[in-house]
């Protein structure tokens, strides 16, 4: 509780200190009302307004066509659900690859049209710039390393990424430039495992993986993922925790059988 008797937030302190403690940082993506108020009362610390939107809420194939005002849009739905977990905004593609005063901008509008706590950005020491400068500004920031779905047409697949050791050398020192930038914490993207716990280990912010193994700081997945509301996409690094997808599809043909068969409404359910 905080002096007011409120709850007390999760702030990017309160990372630092899990990950300093050796407490695992649990997050997940949300886009809405609704799920963030589930998930934030179920006690997760972070919600990721991702640009993940762009596909599992929009239906776009990559991340790259959702707008700066769509993730305000989201990320203001999420703020007002939230009262105790942190809430990070992905900065979406177009919206800071530019120059770093265009970074600063959108960040700035982040924070104050959605009331986010922070921002998350793709890429190693070519945005380290924008970074300084965001954070300069008072604007925590985290970084995200290995697979960059804002970049998928220069690579071409989804595959796992810094197998090699000259790609793996490179993430570590751009993770390490990251941290020399000022983010706060960072999200490393299906590498292997023994990368991922090297570069937890090497740096001294959190660092949050999706798969990228247990030898991280804390986990993030997809809430349509880990849910099962998607259906074709199963990724090694997932779990699904209910097929969300059955029960949603049950329940609509039961529902549209009541209404054909003329049980529903019933005299209870009707003024
Ligand atoms: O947009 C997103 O959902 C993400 C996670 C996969 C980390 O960036």
């Amino acid at each position: 509780m905080s002096i007011h008797g409120e709850i007390k937030r999760v702030t990017t302190h309160t990372l630092q200190s899990m990950k300093d403690h050796g407490e695992k940082i649990s997050m997940l993506t949300a886009y809405d009302f609704s799920m963030a108020r589930i998930f934030d009362d179920a006690g997760i610390d972070v919600i990721l307004v991702g640009d993940s939107a762009s596909n599992v809420m929009a239906g776009h194939e990559t991340t790259l066509p959702i707008t700066l005002d769509q993730m305000i849009y989201h990320a203001q739905s999420v703020v007002r659900a939230c009262k105790r977990c942190l809430i990070i905004v992905d900065l979406p593609f177009g919206s800071y690859q530019g120059n770093s005063k265009e970074a600063l901008i959108s960040s700035i509008r982040i924070m104050k049209e959605a009331g986010a706590h922070g921002i998350k950005l793709e890429g190693g020491e070519e945005v380290c710039e924008s970074i300084k400068r965001i954070v300069g500004a008072g604007v925590p920031v985290m970084g995200h390393l290995g697979l960059t779905p804002q970049s998928i047409y220069k690579f071409g697949t989804y595959t796992v990424r810094a197998r090699e050791e000259a790609e793996a050398e490179m993430l570590l020192r751009n993770a390490k430039a990251l941290q020399e930038a000022g983010c706060f914490s960072l999200v490393l993207e299906k590498i292997p495992a023994t990368l991922g716990a090297e570069v937890a280990a090497q740096l001294k912010i959190p660092v949050i993986g999706i798969g990228a193994g247990n030898g991280v700081d804390g986990q993030v997945l997809v809430m349509h993922d880990m849910l099962g509301i998607t259906k074709n996409f199963s990724p090694r690094f997932l779990r699904r925790y209910l097929n969300l997808y059955e029960a949603i599809s049950g329940a609509t043909t039961q529902y549209i059988r009541d209404i054909k068969s003329r049980d529903f409404p019933n005299e209870k359910e009707q003024y």
